[in-house]
């Protein structure tokens, strides 16, 4: 692994300050150019929110196997929410070494896409105990929706587009998605097991809370790994997919992942905020040239290929990541 030549830290409290705005700006098209992934601090999100919020998850994941099972995946059907245990998700054709809850925007029966059956849209699986998580976990959506245009907003002005463009074109009614992860610790020697096995992820932005284990390496251009370690009250933010497909790779989809060997639980609550469902994907660099290989891609697929609405490219992932589910379910 290279030394970090550390990722960017980036103060978003400074963002809507006219005076601050370009250099926020020029902060972000940097990172987002070089390595695709940055910290985000002065994000507004209360510390006490996702210290409880986590808190809450670790009882959660320290009970017994059954009673999780009781909010199993493969009862949340379409909706695709629920619980999974080790080695049931396969990142990069291999079983992650993690456990986690598949969360999203919590939908009634009466929604539209809900009653049209439109996949990933539907309420969410609640655990019994313990018995707040339900409540953190539905302010800790919004809490990060909010954040998330946020973001969106500092990326628009880097792009020269005016702040609300993707509010106005991709984000109006964006895909959330929120996971919780429990990483058990690995073995020393844990060879090829990973705690997630290199990707990229699939849509706009992702907003990573890990805990202090660290554990999170990020592939930088040229191939080489870096660590990108915890840093307190902040969120690790790295793009996805769509964004490096809009912008013909000028803004890069980094690879990443995680082996916990930190000797203890780790967890992390990764937050998409992705485009609409609905939404198609166009270019938004004019005459960008693209240059990029599918054979460096982890699973040998370019986003650069794709065009169509974002909810079936999401779809054609999550199908590979969890094979049975996506068999049963799609
Ligand atoms: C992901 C991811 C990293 C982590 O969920 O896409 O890369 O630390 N997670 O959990
Ligand atoms: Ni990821």
């Amino acid at each position: 692994m290279v030394e970090p030549q550390a990722l960017p830290v980036i103060d978003l409290s400074l963002l809507g300050d006219e005076g601050h705005d370009s250099a926020v700006a020029r902060q972000v098209a940097e990172a987002c150019r070089r390595a695709g992934f940055f910290y985000v601090v002065g994000h507004g999100i209360d510390r006490r929110l996702l210290e409880d919020l986590v808190g809450a998850a670790r009882e959660f994941f320290a009970l017994p196997e059954e009673e999780k099972a009781e909010i199993s995946m493969s009862l949340g059907g379409r909706a695709w929410r629920g619980f999974f245990p080790v080695g049931a998700e396969l990142t990069s054709g291999h079983p992650d070494q993690k456990e986690g809850l598949y969360l999203g925007a919590e939908l009634s029966k009466s929604d539209p896409r809900v009653r049209a059956a439109t996949p990933l849209h539907g309420a969410n699986l609640f655990p019994r105990r313990p018995e707040r998580l339900r409540e953190l976990i539905l302010g800790y959506l919004d809490a990060m929706t909010q954040l998330g245009h946020r973001v969106m907003e500092a990326i628009a002005l880097s792009l020269d587009l005016d702040r609300q463009w993707f509010r106005r074109t991709l984000t109006t009614d964006p895909t959330v998605l929120l996971r919780i992860f429990h990483y058990p610790p690995l073995p020393p020697a844990s060879g090829e097991l990973w705690s997630v096995g290199e990707h990229t992820d699939y849509g706009l932005l992702t907003l990573l809370a890990q805990d202090d284990s660290g554990g999170l390496e990020v592939r930088v251009a040229g191939g080489d790994w870096m660590a990108a370690p915890p840093i307190a009250d902040s969120f690790v933010c790295n793009l996805g997919d769509m964004l490096d497909r809009m912008t013909g790779g000028l803004y890069r989809s980094t690879p990443h992942r995680v082996r916990n060997t930190s000797g203890r639980s780790r967890i992390s609550v990764p937050f998409f905020f992705d485009p609409s469902w609905d939404a198609e994907v166009v270019p938004i660099v004019p005459g960008a040239a693209v240059r990029d290989d599918p054979q460096t891609r982890w699973d040998g697929r370019s986003p650069h290929g794709f065009s169509g609405r974002y909810g079936d490219y999401l779809l054609s992932k999550i199908g590979r990541v969890f094979p049975d589910l996506g068999e049963d379910v799609l």
